[in-house]
């Protein structure tokens, strides 16, 4: 990590966290663009928070592993989401979700040891009327079913 300074040397962290004037109340802003920029919280990183928030480490801790969007272990390129709010349930979501882990040989909650996919449950992303949903980095695909898993995958794997 570098020091406090405003030349080139700065860290990418640091950078975020200047973006965000070290201030203790964006602790959870800091953290999302470390996630878009890491695709994790390095340790490195909620130290560095910790140091220069002044926001006990502890504190910050329970912050990332309270909220799903965080994640200590680097997750996929690519995410898959399978919703498991009510409506995506009773038209199949348990289904799809088989079939992905199938597909993808994970479990949900789990990245492909090439970290391409992180396969993980998302309750309603209000779209209701499309359900069962799947969406794919930012990409929302309605009525999906197990024999459609296969094609999903193949459309954003690395050759897709
Ligand atoms: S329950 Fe799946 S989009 Fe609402």
């Amino acid at each position: 990590m570098s020091q406090d300074c405003d030349c080139e040397c700065k860290s990418p962290v640091d950078v975020i966290i200047d973006r965000w004037n070290a201030d203790p109340d964006f602790v959870i802003e800091m953290f999302q663009d470390i996630q878009d920029g890491y695709r994790c919280i390095p340790a490195d990183a909620l130290n560095r928070v910790a140091e220069r928030t002044g926001k006990p480490r502890g504190v910050l801790f329970h912050i990332i592993t309270f909220y799903k969007a965080f994640s200590l272990e680097q997750r996929g390129e690519k995410e898959i989401q399978i919703c498991t709010g009510t409506a995506c349930y009773v038209k199949g979501a348990p289904d799809v979700l088989a079939a992905f882990e199938r597909e993808l040989k994970i479990r949900s909650g789990e990245t492909t040891p090439d970290r391409h996919f992180t396969l993980s449950e998302v309750r309603c992303v209000g779209a209701c009327g499309l359900a069962p949903v799947v969406v794919v980095g930012e990409d929302v695909i309605g009525g999906v079913t197990p024999s459609m898993v296969a094609g999903i995958v193949k459309k954003y794997s690395k050759e897709g």
